[in-house]
C-alpha cells in the first residue's frame, strides 16, 4: 500500500470549489482510501475562530503582514493538530486551500513580498508540501458572478475585479512553474463537463499512485 497523499484545491471565487471537493472525496473514496477532508483558514477550532477574525468585518483594514500572519498561524495549527496527524494515521489528506492561496492571494493579490511567504512556509510546514493540487481556472468576471448569487461577501469577496486578475494570474504562473503538482481545470465550462475533467485528472492520479 502506497503512502496516503496531500491534495489540495486552488482557484479563485466562483470556480467551483466545493463540487470539485466532493468529486475528488468520491474519487478517493471509491478506492477504499482512508480519506480526511478539511479547509484552510480552518480545519480546527482554533483555525475556525481566525478564519471569521480574517473573512469577517470587523477588523476590515487589518495590515497586509497581520493577514498573512493569521494565514500561517492558522496553518500551524491545522499542521500540528489534523494534517499532519492524518497523514501519520495514513489517511489522505483532502484541503480546501492551501499555501498556494497565500502566494495567490497575499503575495499576488495584496502585493507582499513571496520571499516573505516562503520563508514562513519553511518555518510552518518544514519539508511538508502538497503531492497534487487542483487549480480551478475561470475567468474572473464568470467567478464573481457565480460568488455573488450566494451569500453576503466577505472580506476577500469585497475586492476589486482587478485583485482578482492578479490572483487568478498568480495561480496560473505557480501552476506553470510547478506542473509535475498542478493539475489546471477549466472551470468555465459546463458542470457536467467540469466534474468529467476532475474525475479523469485524480482517477488518472489515483492510478499511478494508489495501485
Ligand atoms: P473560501 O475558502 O471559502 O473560498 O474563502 C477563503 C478566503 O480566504 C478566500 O477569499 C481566499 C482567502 N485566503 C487567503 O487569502 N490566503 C490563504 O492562505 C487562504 C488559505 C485563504
Amino acid at each position: 500500500m502506497t503512502h496516503p497523499r496531500f491534495v489540495t484545491v486552488e482557484g479563485i471565487e466562483g470556480a467551483g470549489k466545493s463540487t470539485c471537493l466532493n468529486v475528488i472525496e468520491e474519487c478517493i473514496r471509491r478506492r477504499g482510501l482512508e480519506l480526511l477532508v478539511t479547509r484552510e483558514p480552518g480545519g480546527t477550532p482554533l483555525g475556525e475562530d481566525l478564519r471569521a477574525l480574517l473573512l469577517g468585518h470587523r477588523h476590515d483594514g487589518m495590515a497586509d503582514d497581520t493577514e498573512l500572519l493569521l494565514m500561517f498561524a492558522a496553518r500551524a495549527e491545522h499542521l500540528h493538530a489534523r494534517i499532519e496527524p492524518g497523514l501519520a494515521e495514513g489517511r489522505w489528506v483532502l484541503c480546501d486551500r492551501f499555501t498556494d492561496a497565500t502566494y495567490a492571494y497575499q503575495g499576488y493579490g495584496r502585493g507582499v513580498d513571496r520571499a516573505r511567504i516562503a520563508s514562513l512556509e519553511t518555518w510552518v510546514q518544514g519539508a511538508r508540501r502538497p503531492d497534487l493540487t487542483l487549480l480551478l481556472d475561470v475567468p474572473v468576471e464568470q467567478g464573481l458572478m457565480r460568488a455573488g448569487q450566494r451569500s453576503a461577501p466577505d472580506r476577500f469577496e469585497r475586492q476589486h475585479v482587478e485583485f482578482f486578475e492578479r490572483v487568478r494570474a498568480g495561480y496560473l504562473e505557480l501552476a506553470a512553474a510547478a506542473p509535475a503538482r498542478y493539475r489546471v481545470i477549466d472551470a468555465s465550462r459546463t458542470i457536467d463537463e467540469v466534474v468529467a475533467q476532475i474525475t479523469t485528472t485524480v482517477d488518472t492520479y489515483l492510478d499511478q499512485v494508489a495501485a
